[in-house]
């Protein structure tokens, strides 16, 4: 099963993505988590992405692309994948279509999570005061003013993937502004079409 979560800054993609990887056995690809980590360990990559996530812009395409590539090469990849943040440009949905083609696997759909803009700053809040009462460092780009930048980019370069994909007629559209619970069930409801046996042929 490959999956893409497409949704706005907080919409939830990386906690319904958790809800995933334990139901349906397919690794969570999170191109934010991957940066992050090439951030940490100051790899050429994190070098050049560092200034450019902090700001709320988007990584380049090609590089974005490369990594993405690599990683479903993985033998983890092998029974499918969930992408959580990528592709977030049309010219990264090309690459991944092609990539995709190359290797003869098929995407099965693209799960929009809709959430008010309201709800969004809401969740950054409530996201920026749970990491600190962890005691844990706060992602450079969590703050007010770098958020709506983000929701900007959003809106600007990642939002036409939805008719992108409307167009392939892979787009499921999930209400995001329910309890986590409700929005896991509504995605449930929508992965229920995939029977183990459509699992195995797409894997
Ligand atoms: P990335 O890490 O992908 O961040 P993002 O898309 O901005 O998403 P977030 O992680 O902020 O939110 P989320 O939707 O996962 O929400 P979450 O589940 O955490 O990207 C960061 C940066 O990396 C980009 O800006 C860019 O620079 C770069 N980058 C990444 N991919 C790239 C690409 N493909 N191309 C170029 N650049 C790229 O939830 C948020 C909060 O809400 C949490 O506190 C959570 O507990 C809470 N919450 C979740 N669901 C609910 C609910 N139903 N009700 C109430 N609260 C909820």
């Amino acid at each position: 099963m490959i999956l893409i979560f497409l949704g706005p800054p907080g919409a939830g993609k990386g906690t319904q993505a958790a809800h995933i990887v334990s139901r349906y056995g397919v690794p969570q690809l999170s191109t934010g988590d991957m940066l992050r980590a090439a951030v940490a360990a100051e790899t050429p990559v994190g070098k050049k992405a560092k200034a450019i996530m902090d700001a709320g812009d988007l990584v380049s395409d090609d590089v974005v692309a490369a990594i993405v590539e690599e990683r479903i090469e993985a033998d983890d990849c092998a029974p499918g994948f969930l992408l959580d943040g990528f592709p977030r440009t049309v010219a990264q949905a090309e690459m991944l279509d092609a990539m995709l083609q190359k290797k003869e696997r098929r995407l099965d759909a693209v799960i929009e999570l809709q959430v008010d803009e309201s709800a969004l700053l809401d969740r950054l809040r409530s996201r920026i005061a749970e990491t600190k009462a962890r005691g844990d460092e706060v992602r450079k780009d969590d703050n007010e003013d770098t958020f709506k930048k983000r929701l900007d980019v959003y809106r600007e370069q990642t939002a036409p993937l939805i008719p992108f994909y409307e167009n392939q007629g892979k787009l499921k559209v999930v209400d995001g502004m329910g309890a986590v619970e409700e929005v896991t069930a509504a995605i449930d409801a929508i992965l229920s079409e995939f029977q183990p046996d459509s699992v195995a042929e797409n894997g």
